[in-house]
């Protein structure tokens, strides 16, 4: 993960950088730092923990520059610490800034500690300088000890390195972690994420793989990894500020689950007509191609997993397809087989989730008939190799814990799980009532919110306890895993969810009165087998709390019955999961947690 920033301008960079070091906290926020060029010297500032105490640090010493670049570091090699914190330095020289990992890095250690180099960090990412001021003493320039750098070096990396020699030039390289190069007013940038510099530019070059480019305050030149100038296509994106601030919320989570009516909103907007789905809602073909899809097979993580899973049931309710499900970081290391006319789907808020690209990548060796991707970021790694995509629209999503995200993600599963059986001529009467029910899914959604009022009541109940237990079934038990993932990250009460049948198979041995119990109990075909698992919790002095639907009874004796708004069944999983997502972020409240950048965390995990 890691975020990168860099800028050669006319005017003093100091600010803007750390400005942009703050949007990317979300990439990891252990430490940070920045080198300055200050003509005869390079002014090197790192601090542990987040951007904020770098900026206290930079307001005191007020340093001067028109070129820098800067860092916010998720740990991988070496804990959290200042020494660990890039920018990292070779000789007094060569400062660097990197995200992602080297993967030969004992070997290049020892070989640059036979050179006579030393190192005073634990990161891999320090050899960089070394070898960087290890060619240029050979008197090449900055470009070609880039190329010869990475010609070193195995693994994935965005990097950004400025020469004390040189107070003109930055010089950045990418091969696996995003990089992009913003065109401002008489200067230029490179970041990580365009959302780094938005409020600077909104002209974006996205750098390929391979590719290495020199900024300065006036002009850009890129090269590809044979060394050939290139051209590479300039994106105009805006980003508003409102999207990015946290306006009257307290925290990006809350303002983010607010958003989710008018997330779902955008996510259905322009891609469902009067009672169906539209055709080549996914890119130009996508409808004929999906006549001959026979199997799907989706990778994801997380959240964006359990997103899936629902869909795996509507693949098979709605367009009567067989779907096998991997975690992205497992997928490759089961030798996969691949049936004919198999479809890969991969779902990703980012699109820059390592272990998901790195099962795109896999995939695309295979036999598959295409690859789709459902994601949040239109101009993401993710979204620019797959074949197909569907942009989910919800927006920049800032705090760490997936929300509307997940919801517009469910959406667009929705409609491709629509679009899959229109082409295969499937189900048109559910196709219609699904996609009626849809157009009003904002409005039932808006009406979910409403819940807050009877979760603050019992959310002191949950945050007073250790552990939980999420319960759901069928389609509702990847919402239960939803549930107990959004509890436990931010809040960190340990969670787990079950299949509400399988309690009696084991985990009923952990139910007392210190274990809460949430269950999430809609009418359905297997309801009251439900109500039978729940009253084996009750008799066992287990505390319910019962998400329902209004025609389910049960007398409990401690906890809550707590009714749901009325939604097409096949469309409640979305809303169910919205009262979880604000009893996480309450419970997280009263505790006290780091609510947006919980511990241990990054948003964007672009490291296998
Ligand atoms: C949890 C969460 C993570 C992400 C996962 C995948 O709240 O956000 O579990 O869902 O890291 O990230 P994306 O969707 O960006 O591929």
């Amino acid at each position: 993960m890691c975020g990168i920033i860099a800028a050669a301008s006319n005017r003093n960079v100091g600010k803007l950088l750390v400005q942009g070091l703050h949007k990317m906290e979300y990439r990891g926020y252990d430490s940070a730092g920045i080198a300055l060029h200050q003509l005869d010297k390079i002014a090197h500032l790192r601090t542990l923990g987040k951007v904020k105490l770098l900026e206290d640090k930079m307001i005191q010493e007020k340093p001067k520059s028109k070129l820098g670049i800067a860092h916010t570091r998720w740990a991988t090699h070496g804990e959290p610490s200042e020494e660990n914190a890039h920018p990292h330095k070779s000789n007094e020289r060569v400062y660097i800034v990197h995200n992602g990992i080297i993967e030969n890095y004992l070997e290049l250690k020892d070989y640059l500690k036979k050179e006579g180099y030393s190192f005073t960090s634990q990161t891999d990412s320090e050899l960089i300088a070394h070898l960087l001021d290890f060619y240029l003493n050979k008197d090449k320039t900055m470009i070609d000890s880039m190329y010869m750098t990475l010609d070193k070096l195995e693994g994935a990396y965005a990097i950004a390195a400025i020469d004390k020699e040189d107070n003109k030039n930055i010089v950045v390289a990418r091969n696996k972690s995003p990089l992009l190069i913003g065109l401002g007013t008489d200067e230029f940038l490179a970041a990580s994420d365009p959302l780094a510099i938005s409020q600077l530019t909104n002209e974006f070059i996205f750098l390929e793989d391979g590719d290495v480019a020199q900024i300065s305050a006036d002009d850009y030149v890129i090269f590809d990894e044979s060394k050939n100038p290139v051209d590479r296509e300039i994106t105009k994106i805006d980003i508003s500020n409102q999207a990015t601030s946290k306006g009257d919320y307290k925290h990006f989570m809350e303002k983010e689950i607010y958003e989710q009516p008018q997330a779902i909103l955008n996510t259905i907007d322009g891609r469902v007509g009067g009672d169906d789905v539209l055709d080549n809602i996914f890119g130009l073909g996508s409808s004929e191609l999906f006549e001959k899809v026979k199997r799907v097979q989706i990778v994801a993580c997380g959240t964006s997993l359990h997103a899936g899973r629902v869909a795996a049931n509507w693949f098979s309710a709605i367009s009567e397809l067989p779907t096998q499900i991997d975690y992205a970081s497992e997928y490759r290391y089961r030798n996969p087989h691949v049936d004919e006319n198999s479809l890969l789907v991969t779902i990703s808020q980012s699109g820059e989730t390592a272990d998901t690209l790195a099962a795109l990548r896999y995939a695309k060796e295979k036999e598959y008939i295409s690859t789709l991707t459902i994601c949040n970021v239109p101009t993401s790694s993710l979204a620019r190799e797959s074949d197909y995509s569907i942009f989910t629209n919800a927006g920049p999503e800032i705090g760490v814990a997936s929300t509307k995200a997940f919801t517009t993600q469910l959406a667009a599963l929705m409609l491709l799980a629509l679009s899959l059986a229109k082409s295969r001529d499937k189900n048109p009467k559910l196709r219609t009532r699904v996609v009626t029910a849809m157009r009003s899914l904002s409005d039932t959604v808006q009406e979910t919110l409403k819940l807050r009022d009877v979760i603050l009541e019992i959310a002191p109940e949950i945050a007073s306890k250790d552990n939980a237990l999420f319960l759901g079934r069928g389609i509702f038990y990847p919402i239960a895993k939803e549930g107990a993932l959004k509890l436990k990250e931010i809040s960190y009460i340990h969670a787990e969810a079950y299949p509400a049948g399988e309690l009696k198979h084991g985990p009923l041995a952990l139910i007392d009165e210190d274990m809460p119990v949430i269950a999430l109990a809609p009418e359905s075909e297997i309801a009251e087998k439900l109500v039978s698992n729940l009253e084996e919790v009750k008799a066992r002095g287990g505390t319910l709390y019962v998400f329902s639907d209004p025609s389910i009874s049960m007398d409990l004796k401690a906890g809550r019955l707590i009714n749901m708004p009325k939604c097409d069944f096949l469309l409640t999983p979305i809303i169910y999961t919205i009262p979880l997502q604000i009893l996480s972020y309450e419970v997280a409240l009263l505790r006290g947690t780091d609510i947006d950048q919980p511990r241990n965390l990054a948003k964007s995990v672009t490291v296998e």
